[in-house]
């Protein structure tokens, strides 16, 4: 009962700006948008669903040869074939949850070929149900959450980050329910799991690992963090049904979740130690309570966290 009001709350809270309403009232300000993306190689994870397809199509359509990572190859086939230029958009086909995939991915001639200048760690998901990957890791953390730390210091490591490039991490709103908490995030008994609150402690993890980032790589590259709204997409449909059944007609379409990532990549504002979160193109506070800025992790034993788990995997 407490957690359904509470839950009420937060969505009366941010209805104004996370919906489709929020997008349209802050695009009324908005200069004409016509990136040019050529010559730049970019790597989109979860290509081939609602927010990642924009991405991937948007950036294709505007010059960028994009290498698109998700899982399933039907779905990649047609990502290429609906692309404004084919030829430039390369299916990866990849489990980003295992980190072995991940390691062999980072090494792949697809992606070794050319440095990448624009890395979106879009892919997400909010799982209903405890499910363990191969590797004996909650699947949401390891999707969400080491995944990306994975890719990212991988590419990082190898010299594959264009250091004029950027890092364009996807997170969430619904981050802004949750303190960085670490012992939680890698839940292992199904007993104790709660999808939504996993799913909000990833997110908030990646808000501070960008500003970790940011201080450990100086703005080479630049890491960014956004939050695309609430978008009506197959990932809202599978893990939020009611929530999309009460909102559908205030729900953003994908495009509009897109375009944030699309404009930080044009833009290239300055990269942030402090923190933030971008919507709409403008730099939101990472913290809207009180209470999610009373934790005693940090970003430095949030990245010492996953650097440990990623060793001990091997
Ligand atoms: N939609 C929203 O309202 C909303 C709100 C806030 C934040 N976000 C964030 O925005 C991002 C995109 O969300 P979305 O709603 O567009 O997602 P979506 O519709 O569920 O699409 C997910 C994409 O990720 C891929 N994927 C899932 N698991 C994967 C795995 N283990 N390995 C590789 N690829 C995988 C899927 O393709 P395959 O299944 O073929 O692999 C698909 O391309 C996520 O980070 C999400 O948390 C979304």
């Amino acid at each position: 009962m407490l957690r359904s009001l509470a839950s009420l709350l937060f969505y009366a809270r941010f209805v104004s700006s996370f919906s489709a309403l929020g997008y349209r009232r802050a695009a009324r300000n908005w200069d004409d948008f016509r990136p040019d993306f050529s010559g730049q190689t970019w790597l989109i994870t979860g290509a081939t669903g609602g927010i990642g397809r924009a991405i991937a199509l948007t950036a294709n359509q505007h010059g960028a040869r994009v290498l698109a990572v998700a899982r399933n190859g039907d779905k990649l086939a047609a990502l290429k074939a609906a692309a404004a230029t084919p030829k430039r958009l390369v299916p990866v086909c990849c489990d980003l949850s295992l980190m072995a995939a991940i390691r062999r991915l980072t090494e792949s001639p697809a992606v070794s070929r050319r440095p990448i200048d624009v890395l979106v760690n879009n892919v997400g998901v909010l799982l209903n149900r405890h499910q363990l990957t191969d590797e004996g890791l909650e699947m949401s953390f390891a999707t969400n959450l080491l995944g990306h730390f994975v890719l990212t210091e991988g590419l990082k490591q190898m010299g594959q980050l264009a250091t004029d490039g950027i890092v364009i991490n996807v997170s969430s709103g619904g981050m802004y329910g949750m303190p960085l908490k670490l012992e939680p995030m890698n839940c292992q008994a199904a007993k104790d799991f709660d999808g939504m609150a996993a799913y909000a402690m990833h997110k908030r993890a990646m808000v501070e690992l960008t500003a970790w980032w940011n201080q450990q790589w100086q703005g080479q590259p630049g890491v960014q963090v956004m939050h695309p709204g609430w978008v009506d997409t197959e990932g809202v449909k599978t893990s939020l049904p009611g929530f999309r059944r009460t909102l559908k007609r205030v729900l953003r379409d994908a495009a509009q979740g897109a375009d944030t990532v699309l404009w930080l990549a044009d833009k290239r504002p300055e990269a942030s130690e402090k923190g933030g979160i971008w919507l709409d193109r403008s730099l939101q506070p990472a913290h809207e309570f009180s209470f999610t800025r009373r934790t005693t992790a940090t970003a430095d034993s949030l990245a010492e966290y996953l650097a440990d788990i990623n060793q001990a995997l091997g």
